[in-house]
């Protein structure tokens, strides 16, 4: 079956009192609208079009992020939802099959869900999807249903008050043949109380036709819709709690579920231990067996089995740990890959770097490795021992079992076996420090009489 999706994201989305255009707003780290497409894409639609306004450039660049292929209309002017799909008339000019219209702001929808409305088609020639309201809102169209056929929706603006007590509510989710659904939209009116062109006004038009229409039904849960930043924080939470049911299904301990943070793509294997207060930013993966000590934070990084992070240790994006690899407390890894065994356990900045297998770092080591424009790589070999408080000034090379003096400044490569010291020789001065101890009291004892 021929599908496209038409994904509306043109909205300035003003009770978000933001800049930013809604749809750009993250949830797990990631915009509503790659939320939305992912939904989209689990149907491999032969289209997809995205419905861009407010902050078109920055909403074409996040859907081609996500997906190269999408492609992106302008609504110049946001008259309503049912303006937005007329929108995407011309890029469809020709498509024939069927369109599933979705919003930018609905983030949980399941795939299965739409599989269901795209099934309900074979037998209906207009499916909007709903979902029954816990709680009564002030807000969402109500449907209107007259047995198993609806009648209409109307907006809660619009609604009587008595149609404002019915829980059968509009998700925004529509499924019809291309064809119909752009002749249904060129009857459009805005003679409502938003002035708008309301997508929702097809249902209306298409029993006027005599077409046959229905509504299937979905978890409240999915059909969500962000409006206000609390919708979001509220998305955000519910997200993170499915998040972490899952990864506990999946086998992983979390000491402190509620205080772990994961991303859209949080990948952590079997028998991982994640302690409490843990944050994964985008694109990490944590592989069996790992542990994720408390307080680190994580982003754009891979955790290999056996592995053990933190406490309090920040892994920035290019951060490749090898097995049984030790990160301890206070330590920042970026762009850097470390081999099998490697340990840097104590307050240090490794970034640009590449770090032998065993090789140990010792407490206080900084790559040096951005000039104030150009950024240089260090490389450690196998079994190295780099010496506490070392600066290691990039580009430079440190052999395999080379080993560095502690507070050493190292400027040039050194070579495998060799021992490199880069510090002031040490100076000792026999009896002097009790000379000066006494001075210094005798001086005082002058000072207090003084005064
Ligand atoms: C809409 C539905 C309502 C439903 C609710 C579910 C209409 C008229 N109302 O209301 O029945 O219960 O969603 O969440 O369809 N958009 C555009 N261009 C526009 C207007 C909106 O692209 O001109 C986009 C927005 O960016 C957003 C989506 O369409 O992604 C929905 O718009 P929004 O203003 O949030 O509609 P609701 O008031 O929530
Ligand atoms: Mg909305």
């Amino acid at each position: 079956m021929n599908l496209a999706l038409i994904i509306l994201a043109a909205g300035k989305g003003t009770r978000m009192n933001s800049d930013l255009p809604k749809v750009l707003h993250p949830i797990a780290g990631a915009p509503l609208l790659h939320h939305a497409m992912q939904t989209g894409a689990a149907l491999s639609p032969a289209r997809t079009i995205i419905v861009a306004g407010h902050g078109a450039d920055q909403v074409r660049a996040a859907a081609h992020a996500y997906d190269e292929g999408a492609e992106v209309v302008m609504q110049e002017e946001q008259l309503g939802t049912g303006h937005a799909v007329d929108q995407a008339r011309d890029a469809l000019a020709g498509f024939s099959g069927d369109i599933a219209v979705l919003f930018g702001d609905t983030p949980f929808l399941q795939p299965e869900t739409l599989e269901r409305m795209i099934e309900a088609r074979k037998t209906h020639d207009v499916i909007v999807l709903g979902f029954d309201l816990a709680e009564l809102q002030p807000r969402y169209g109500r449907l209107v249903m007259d047995g198993s056929r609806l009648e209409r929706i109307v907006e809660y603006k619009d609604a009587t008050e008595e149609q404002r007590q019915i829980r059968f509510t509009n998700s925004g989710l529509l499924a019809c043949d291309a064809e119909t659904l752009f002749g249904l939209i060129s009857d459009l009116s805005n003679d409502n109380a938003s002035g708008e062109y309301y997508l929702t006004e097809v249902v209306e038009l298409a029993n006027q036709r005599g077409l046959t229409v229905t509504a299937i039904k979905c978890d409240e849960a999915e059909t969500l819709g962000v409006d206000s930043r609390t919708d979001l924080a509220n998305a955000d939470a519910i997200f993170q709690t499915r998040a972490r049911s899952a990864m506990l299904e999946d086998g992983v301990t979390l000491a402190a579920p509620d205080t772990v943070y994961v991303s859209f793509d949080t990948v952590v294997g079997r028998d991982a231990l994640i302690e409490p207060n843990v944050v994964f930013g985008p694109d990490v993966t944590v592989e069996s067996g790992a542990t994720i000590r408390a307080f680190s934070h994580l982003e754009g990084c891979h955790v290999s089995r056996g592995a053990i992070v933190g406490p309090y240790a920040r892994l920035r994006p290019g951060a490749e740990l090898a097995e049984n690899v030790r990160i301890g407390n206070f330590v920042e890894i970026k762009n850097a890959e470390l081999a099998r065994g490697a340990k840097v356990n104590h307050l240090s900045y490794i970034g640009d770097a590449t770090v032998g297998e065993a090789a140990n770092i010792g407490a206080g080591t900084i790559t040096c490795n951005y000039d104030g424009v150009m950024k240089h790589h260090t490389d450690i070999g196998a079994r190295a021992f780099i010496g506490s408080n070392t600066m290691l000034v990039a580009p430079v090379t440190i052999g395999d079992e080379a080993m560095t003096g502690s507070g050493s400044v190292i400027t040039s490569d050194v070579e495998d076996g060799a021992l490199a010291l880069a510090r002031a020789p040490q100076v000792e001065k026999p009896g002097m420090a009790r000379k000066l101890f006494e001075m210094l009291k005798a001086k005082k004892a002058r000072q207090s009489r003084g005064s």
